[in-house]
C-alpha cells in the first residue's frame, strides 16, 4: 500500500510490535500528524482523522514478481 495517510497526506509510520499504542493494538501503522492508525494491510480504524484506508497502488503478478505502477491487464497507471 502506499505510504501517504488519506487525512492529509502525512506519512505513517509502522508500529508493528503488539501493544505499541496500547493493551489492544496488534500492530499496523500510526499516522503522527492527527493520530490516525491503520492496521497490517492499511484499513482505517473507526474514530481515526483519516477517512479511507490506505490505497493500494496498481500491481500486478508477474510469476513470482510483484510488478508496482501496472494494473492487472497488464497497462501502466
Ligand atoms: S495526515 Fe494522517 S492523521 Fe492527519
Amino acid at each position: 500500500m502506499e505510504g501517504v495517510c488519506t487525512h492529509l497526506g502525512c506519512s505513517p509510520v509502522s508500529k508493528l510490535t503488539p501493544g505499541e499504542l496500547g493493551n489492544d493494538w496488534q500492530g499496523g501503522f500510526y499516522c503522527p500528524c492527527h493520530g490516525s492508525k491503520f492496521d497490517v494491510a492499511g484499513r482505517v480504524f473507526t474514530g481515526s482523522p483519516a477517512p479511507r484506508n490506505l490505497a493500494v497502488p496498481p500491481h500486478k503478478i508477474d510469476g513470482t514478481k510483484l510488478v508496482i505502477g501496472i494494473n492487472q491487464d497488464g497497462k501502466e497507471a
